[in-house]
């Protein structure tokens, strides 16, 4: 490890430590609050551990409402953190969840691509793929949205405590052969579990690094 990543891993365990709040829920497009600061967004699957690992990141339990169950988040969620940290996580309704009635999934679906094309305070999107699944042909088409938006994105592949070493090598390989022909892609991919941490520590250093980007 460079001394670089050491401080913004140490800046980003501060900021991470620090008082992160829930501050709006927006179920439609024409209720997102007031622009301040950057956004950094969790898409993904139902289910794919979206809400958990926001939890993770904050060291929360229940700061995000999680489920066993697909389609717990239905809505837009937004949470500040201390005064310091200039960008807030926006928690996002998990998209492909097929035994939903079909006039909710429509309506969550065009709110989240609506939301990833049209905030311009949106300064990254981590795109969540279940390490067990690997890309689907639902996160196929948010890729798609995410290149027209040209928004800045990286994909991070979860559960990881769930895999074998040989498997998450053989999704990773996968993973990133599929990345190639998306442009707006990082060409990196993060590897998360909100089980016990793995992952952590880098995610909230790559966001430390992107504010200073962006800053
Ligand atoms: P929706 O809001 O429905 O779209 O789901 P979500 O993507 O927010 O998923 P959520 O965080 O609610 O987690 C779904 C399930 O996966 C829960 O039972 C979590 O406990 C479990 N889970 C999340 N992260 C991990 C992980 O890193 N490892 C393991 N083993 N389970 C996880
Ligand atoms: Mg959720």
């Amino acid at each position: 490890m460079t001394d670089l990543d050491a401080k913004l891993i140490e800046r980003g365990r501060k900021i991470f430590a620090g008082d992160w709040q829930f501050i709006w829920a927006s179920p439609s497009i024409e209720t997102l609050p007031p622009m301040a600061g950057m956004e950094v967004a969790f898409a993904g699957r139902s289910n794919v551990g979206k809400s958990s690992l926001i939890n993770a990141l904050t060291g929360r339990n229940a700061l995000a409402r999680t489920s066993h169950t697909p389609g717990r988040t239905q809505e837009l969620i937004f949470f500040e953190g201390p005064q310091d940290a200039g960008f807030r996580l926006v928690d996002m309704p998990g998209y492909g969840y097929a035994s939903a009635p079909k006039a909710k999934v429509a309506s969550w679906t065009s709110l989240i691509h609506n939301f990833l094309q049209g905030r311009s305070s949106l300064a990254r999107v981590y795109l969540l793929i279940d390490s067990r699944h690997g890309l689907k042909d639902v996160d196929l088409d948010i890729l798609k949205t995410l290149d027209k938006a040209a928004v800045s994105y990286q994909v991070v592949l979860t559960k990881v405590d769930q895999v074998k070493p040989a498997e998450l090598e053989q999704r990773m390989e996968a993973t990133l052969a599929a990345l190639k022909t998306h442009p707006a892609a990082f060409p990196e991919l993060l590897l998360t579990s909100s089980r016990t941490g793995a992952g952590m520590a880098e995610l909230r250093a790559a966001m430390i690094r992107l504010l200073d980007e962006r800053r």
